[in-house]
């Protein structure tokens, strides 16, 4: 398969990276400004594109001519601690998580509408805090803000997509042990990929523009 991952220089979508190019399929693993971990990779599957999602610059280097999977997986979350409770969220925040989490995405199909193949895949990676039933304790607006209209978007993608053969699943990785969460969370990020790439691989068994979580697990919201 021919593989496009955004956000790939380091934590989940590095950890894409790593696992389709050991499975042996051409890897494009895009990268804001700073290869990070993928300067770690030797191999001639891998594929460099600096892209970064908050505005539309092209990226810079060669895109693939089609591709078979494309992974939106980069993103922020925005100010840490108390930045993001209802006294000290600003506008500015909002705007800027929503930019990047929602809006990119979309960037990144628009410019490669045209490039994805019959029978593609796209796997929009959001995240259970985009889920309005999982909201329990209220807070980080920003990030459950993009994450739940990321939801959205993957959904009408999924409609739009459909009759281009292109089918539309968005995931929740789980709490993945990376720099966005200081390295806490539950599982690590071998676990997550490995996860997620088995819903990704079965993905035609779930709804258009189901949100899934990586252990196969539909999510309401
Ligand atoms: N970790 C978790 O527990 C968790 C849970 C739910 C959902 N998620 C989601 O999973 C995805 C990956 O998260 P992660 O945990 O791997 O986070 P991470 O370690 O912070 O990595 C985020 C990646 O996104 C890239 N990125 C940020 N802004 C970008 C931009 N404007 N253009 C292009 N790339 C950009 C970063 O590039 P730089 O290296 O250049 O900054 C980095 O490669 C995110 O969408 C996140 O919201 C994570």
């Amino acid at each position: 398969m021919d593989i496009l991952i955004t956000g790939a220089a380091r934590g989940i979508g590095l950890g894409f990276v790593r696992y389709y190019i050991e499975q042996g399929h051409q890897v494009w693993a895009c990268y804001r400004s700073d290869i990070g971990g993928l300067g770690d990779i030797s191999s001639k599957q891998l594929h460099l594109l600096r892209w970064d999602v908050s505005c539309d610059d092209a990226p810079y280097g060669e895109l693939p001519a089609t591709i078979d999977l494309l992974i939106n997986n980069a993103g922020i979350y925005g100010p840490g601690k108390d930045g993001q409770s209802l006294s000290n969220i600003t506008s500015a925040d909002m705007l800027a998580v929503f930019n990047i989490d929602c809006v990119g995405p979309l960037r990144v199909v628009q410019r490669l509408q045209s490039r994805l193949a019959h029978g593609s895949v796209i796997a929009n990676i959001s995240s259970k805090m985009g889920s309005s039933a999982d909201n329990n304790s209220g807070g980080t607006y920003a990030y459950r803000a993009a994450k739940a209209g990321l939801i959205i978007v993957s959904k009408s993608m999924a409609v739009d997509l459909a009759p281009q053969g292109v089918h539309v699943i968005t995931l929740h990785p789980g709490w993945v042990r990376t720099d966005m969460v200081q390295q806490t969370g539950l599982i690590d990020v071998s676990t997550s990929v490995a996860g997620m790439a088995t819903v990704i691989a079965s993905a035609r068994s779930y709804d258009p523009g189901q949100f899934i979580a990586f252990d196969g697990k539909p999510i309401p919201y």
